[in-house]
């Protein structure tokens, strides 16, 4: 077994809120306990750019509340073939580089896998504000985004309300309805469509729309879900059936901003210390990850063939409280 000397840290994929949280913790778990650590830049493009910078505790300063990650990421497609991987472990083992901690979603986890497979010990910790990976319950970034976009639905919520028109939001969340189905609920929307679950237009959508403003409701807010698409088709066609003036929203790449909520601040500080006590346990290709409200940690290759699903009592929570 290789004595642990030094370590790199990385974020790949997209960015996240709470990633230099964990960055941080990695950092001054590294020092705390005598190893040296460099920061890879750019996700795996820096592994394969020799694109290193040292790192104290120091240099973790004032990062905590920052929003963003300050080592860069990137999706890079070299590192996907198996020549871009050999390269990568040659390049870490030329820099005296004995394990690998990558923040990240999937894609990135599968990175870390053939990284192990090569012969680099590799811990991977989930940061997206996605919450799509299958073996944890919660990852990085997830809440700071939800308040996102919960401050920006009530913005809508307002002017929606004083003009009595319809506002179709879109939210991220890729192939995923997690973030829209909170969202959903956190909001009082009317509607919300989701991946997961197939609807009905008439029924799920104009019915609903059409029953809440008998009632005498002055607004609706539908969440659409990224992997549900055609937002702006739908603004315009709920217009046209329910007579009701629509506006579309994407609310975009603004959900992956800002400085993170507390839940994110601490969870990535623990999931980030304990990928570093696992490196030095002598473990590697695990992932870091939220079991029953516990960081616990699980198989690369037996995390990526978890299944997660959305909570049927979310969706009937959502339907029930939209009368
Ligand atoms: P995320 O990690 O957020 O899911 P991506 O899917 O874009 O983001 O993956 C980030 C990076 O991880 C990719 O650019 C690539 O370098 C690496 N990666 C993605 N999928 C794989 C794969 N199947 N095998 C090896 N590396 C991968
Ligand atoms: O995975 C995070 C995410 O923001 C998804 O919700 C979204 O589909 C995607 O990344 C957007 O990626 P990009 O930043 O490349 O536009």
């Amino acid at each position: 077994m290789v004595q642990l000397r030094k370590i790199g840290v990385l974020t790949s994929g997209g960015d996240a809120p709470g990633m230099n949280a964990a960055i941080r913790a990695v950092v001054r778990t590294a020092v705390f306990n005598g190893l040296e650590i460099v920061g890879v830049k750019r996700g795996y493009n820096g592994l394969l750019n020799e694109d290193f910078i040292e790192m104290d505790a120091r240099s973790v300063g004032e990062t905590l509340q920052k929003g963003g990650t300050i080592l860069q990421t990137a999706r890079c497609a070299e590192f996907k073939t198996p020549e871009g991987v050999k390269k990568a472990v040659e390049i870490a083992k030329k820099n005296s580089i004995d394990g690998l901690i990558v923040i990240g979603g999937d894609g990135s986890f599968r990175g870390a896998r053939d990284l192990t497979r090569e012969g680099l010990a590799t811990i991977a910790m989930p940061g997206t504000i996605d919450n799509d990976i299958n073996c944890s319950e919660y990852t990085v970034g997830y809440d700071t985004c939800l308040n996102t976009v919960i401050e920006a639905v009530d913005k809508l919520r307002d002017t929606s309300s004083s003009h009595e028109r319809c506002s179709v939001v879109e939210v991220m969340g890729r192939g995923a309805g997690y973030i829209a189905i909170e969202a959903a609920i956190a909001c009082g929307a009317e509607v919300v469509l989701i991946p997961e679950e197939p609807f009905d237009f008439r029924k799920d959508v104009i019915d609903i729309i059409e029953q809440g403003k008998k009632r005498g409701k002055k607004h609706c807010i539908v969440i659409v879900a990224e992997g549900v698409g055609g937002t702006v088709e739908m603004a315009k066609k709920i217009e046209e059936e329910t007579g009701i003036e629509s506006r579309a929203t994407i609310l975009g790449h603004v959900q992956r901003g800002g400085s993170p909520t507390v839940r994110d601040r601490v969870i990535a500080s623990q999931m980030g210390a304990r990928s570093v006590e696992l490196l030095l346990e002598g473990k590697s290709n695990r992932i870091v990850c939220m079991q029953h409200n516990e960081i616990v940690d699980v198989d690369i290759e037996e995390g990526l063939n978890m299944k997660k699903h959305i909570s049927k009592d979310l969706i009937k929570l959502a339907k029930q409280l939209a009368i």
